[in-house]
């Protein structure tokens, strides 16, 4: 479960306006839920989940995942409840590592010396097996350099590492955008089937308004660092491209209003 309370971050360039990037942002995910973000450029969304990661400090508010208040704690601290994958394939994989490598680093990380895989062997079925599970012929690669597979290949490897251990939370910040649009509809389903077969709770951002309104349990549209529009259950699963596009437009337009006029559109499409 993630508990995200009064969360603000404000950034200011020299000479420059203070850019509220989370403007005071409350929602609670229980356990289980997959939600899936999105909102215009600069909207706030990677400052979200940084603040959540524990990449970017909070300025006011609290983050609790799983009941530990997490508000105070460095990155490497939170990485034992929080897996991420990032947006470049090469960012959280070491190149001239093999795949088996790689998982092995992960089945390590946050864990106490001696307390890991008790067996080489145990560590490559393993891996092998989770691998096949979401993308049948990965399993038979183990032993090449990750630098030599695709950016799709890779961040499906990527996505075990990050929930080898079943993180209370799964980050994932556009993770498929670097992709060619194949590669990226077969890392986005492989990542639904595992959040579902793991039961994981998940925050995926995506420019796809395809991916939007058909994946997830619910999903947050940010904007000016407030979410601007939170639907789940029936309303999500009726949710259209069109009807997200609908939305992106209005507030768009509404953009180039002042404040108050903005405010009284928004609250109309509500
Ligand atoms: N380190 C920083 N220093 C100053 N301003 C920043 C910093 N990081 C983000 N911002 C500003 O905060 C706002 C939100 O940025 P953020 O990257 O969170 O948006 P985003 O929704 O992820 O956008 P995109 O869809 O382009 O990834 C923007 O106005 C951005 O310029
Ligand atoms: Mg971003």
């Amino acid at each position: 479960m993630l508990d995200v309370r009064h969360a603000t971050v404000a950034f200011s360039a020299p000479g420059g306006p203070l850019v509220r990037a989370v403007d005071d942002v409350s929602f609670t995910i229980p356990a289980g839920t997959f939600v899936v973000v999105i909102g215009t450029n600069g909207s706030g969304k990677s400052t979200l989940l940084g603040a959540i990661a524990g990449t970017v400090r909070l300025d006011a508010g609290s983050i609790h995942v799983a009941g530990h208040d997490l508000t105070g704690w460095r990155e490497n601290r939170r990485a034992r409840y929080v897996g991420r994958v990032f947006q470049d394939p090469r960012a959280g994989t070491a190149s001239s590592l093999s795949v088996l490598e790689n998982i092995a680093v992960a089945a390590c990380r946050g864990r106490p010396v001696g307390l890991g895989w008790a067996t080489p062997q145990k560590l490559r079925a393993e891996a092998a097996e989770r691998l096949a599970a979401i993308q049948p012929g990965l399993e038979k690669r183990l032993d090449q350099p990750i630098g030599s597979m695709s950016g799709g290949q890779r961040q499906i490897v990527s996505l075990v590492m990050a929930t080898w251990h079943r993180p209370e939370l799964l980050l994932l910040d556009e993770h498929t955008a670097a992709l060619d649009p194949a590669s990226a509809d077969r890392v986005v389903q492989a990542t639904a089937k595992l959040v579902r077969d793991q039961k994981l709770t998940a925050l995926m951002v995506t420019h796809s308004l395809k991916q939007a309104a058909g994946l997830g349990d619910r999903l947050l549209l940010v904007h000016r660092g407030k979410i601007a529009l939170d639907v789940e259950g029936g309303a999500k699963r009726r949710l259209s491209p069109e009807d997200l596009t609908g939305r992106f437009d209005r507030l768009r337009r509404a953009d180039q209003l002042d404040d108050p006029a903005a405010r009284t559109l928004r609250d109309l499409y509500a």
